[in-house]
């Protein structure tokens, strides 16, 4: 059994970060709500738990507490932010407020370590890391020592060796806290004797053999889109069912300029059953008229589901639906107490009947990165591991407002061209994701001598690991202008391009 790390989230925006922190140390871990009863606790048997940050105040009447009884388990627990103060609230000690006494703190804070706890050791003496509180441990509780500080904040940290729990008042997970990603290590291999048993090689040795088990015989339909989930999904799959499983492909016109050529020749050498179905007027017919985003994503999503309902009463029998969400998918569709940014068509944008048994999501646990590794890991090729990734809901989402067939071509060879500027000037690797957004502003220009009242189209690259935070592509100004002047002479219905300076947070990756 791969050891796991319980990470009980109280509503804070880097509990993905936090998973993502320890498995990059090669220890598993999982997100749950702070409200996991200490049953569920012990039957999920983690080695170790952390509390993550979070936006509201210990004491205060609605704040989220855990189960007292989490203390008693004997299990490790590190507290971060609102998970320290949670920490030191149940134990006795005191919070307050710590803007009334100066001791609040946000950003790169100097921060002080006692080398001798084993979370701090071989860290040295100071370091920055990254602070976000209003709220400090006034009163630590008994039992516990304090074992860093800052100039403005006394109890930046605090440890009971004996019980083995800890508590630090910044954030370890973000990158800005210099030595964070040692302590997190120290947590898990000095404190919680973790023995660093994550791999993608076991991870598909495992989810091959619960697939099995879990399908039989019975067939599997999975939807296919070309990109790096799906296609992982799908040779993850093939080896557990073999000729059980029927990749569907649904061109639902939101694809890219020759996307549904390209899906079907690269799977066409693959021995599986592909199907592509052609269901470009459905798609649009049910998006005609509308312009909310959540609305769209929901009315694709249900398409897409109602596509493949039919394809499994044609084939016959079909008990399973497979797709390839990823971890961060989930998260973001929303769950408890975090709020929903956006309805992943794959997960929050499902309809609420969906006829089949059972919907199977073998990379339901897996960070992207993750998903690249088990991909090489089954023998993909490079070029679908390494595709940027596309969403599901496809230019549904990167035209603004109402779609129609019109705006998809315009946006399909300005997107075209984008990428073909971006592939000659070889920033395609550094990039993790480029593309082009038909906006809904249409403004003047001036073309030959006449005047013009086109839309303008934005361009957005950005770099990332995770894709749950992102910073702007610094693309070289003759890049873009190449695409800039190609774009605004050979796309008819454009004047104008923009380029999109916005990091995520707090804009998203995509517009909708
Ligand atoms: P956002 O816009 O949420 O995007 O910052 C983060 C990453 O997720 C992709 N994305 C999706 N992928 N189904 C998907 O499979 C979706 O509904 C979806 N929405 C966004 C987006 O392209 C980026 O890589």
């Amino acid at each position: 059994m791969t050891q796991k790390i319980l990470i009980l989230n109280f509503g804070g925006q880097y509990d993905q970060l936090i998973a993502r922190r320890v498995r990059e140390c090669g220890v598993y871990s999982e997100v749950k709500p702070y409200k996991m009863s200490v049953d569920e606790i012990k039957a999920f048997d983690p080695i170790g738990i952390i509390f993550t940050g979070g936006p509201q105040s210990v004491y205060k009447e609605g704040s989220p507490h855990p189960e007292q009884g989490v203390f008693e388990l004997g299990l490790p627990i590190l507290g971060i932010c609102y998970g320290s103060q949670i920490i030191a609230h149940h134990l006795g000690g005191k919070v307050t407020v710590a803007i009334d006494d100066g001791s609040a703190e946000y950003g790169k804070t100097l921060t002080y370590f006692d080398n001798d706890c084993s979370i701090f050791k071989n860290i040295g003496k100071e370091s920055i890391s990254w602070m976000s509180h209003g709220d400090y441990m006034a009163k630590i509780p008994d039992g516990f020592k304090v074992v860093a500080r800052s100039d403005k904040c006394p109890t930046v940290g605090i440890a009971d060796e004996t019980r083995k729990i800890y508590g630090v008042q910044f954030h370890p997970e973000v990158l800005h806290t210099q030595k964070g990603k040692e302590i997190i290590k120290n947590f898990l291999f000095e404190v919680c004797k973790a023995k660093g048993d994550w791999n993608m090689e076991d991870y598909s040795k495992v989810a091959i053999k619960e697939i099995k088990e879990k399908v039989g015989d019975k067939k599997v339909l999975l939807a296919l889109s070309g990109g790096v989930d799906s296609s992982v999904a799908a040779a993850l799959l093939a080896e557990a069912v073999g000729k059980n499983l029927t990749c569907v492909f649904v061109d639902h016109g939101l694809m890219r300029k020759n996307e549904g050529d390209e899906v079907e020749a690269a799977f066409a050498k693959w021995d599986l059953e592909f199907i592509r179905v052609n269901a470009q007027d459905r798609f649009l017919n049910a998006l005609k008229g509308v312009e909310d985003p959540e609305r769209k994503r929901k009315i694709i999503g249900e398409q897409f589901i109602r596509v493949f309902e039919d394809i499994g009463k044609k084939i016959g029998s079909v008990d399973y639906l497979a797709q390839g969400t990823i971890y961060p998918d989930v998260i973001e569709s929303g769950k408890g107490e975090a709020e929903t940014i956006k309805s992943h068509h794959n997960v929050g944008g499902l309809p609420d009947f969906v006829d089949f048994k059972e919907i199977i999501e073998p990379l339901r646990m897996l960070f992207k990165d993750e998903v690249r590794q088990l991909g090489k890991e089954l023998g993909l090729p490079d070029y679908l591991v390494k595709r940027q990734p596309f969403p599901g809901p496809g230019l549904g989402i990167r035209v603004i407002g109402e779609v129609t067939k019109d705006k998809l071509d315009i946006l399909r060879d300005a997107d075209f061209i984008f990428r073909e500027e971006i592939a000659k000037a070889n920033l395609d690797s550094k990039m993790s994701q480029y593309f082009a957004v038909l906006t809904n502003m249409r403004s003047v220009g001036v073309k030959g001598d006449g005047r013009s009242y086109d839309y303008a189209i934005c361009l957005r690259s950005v770099v990332t690991d995770d894709f749950m935070t992102a910073d702007w592509a610094r693309i070289p100004y003759d890049v873009l202008d190449r695409a800039s002047v190609r774009i605004v002479n050979e796309v008819k219905g454009i004047n104008r391009v923009l380029y999109d300076i916005t990091s995520k947070p707090p804009a998203t990756v995509e517009f909708e």
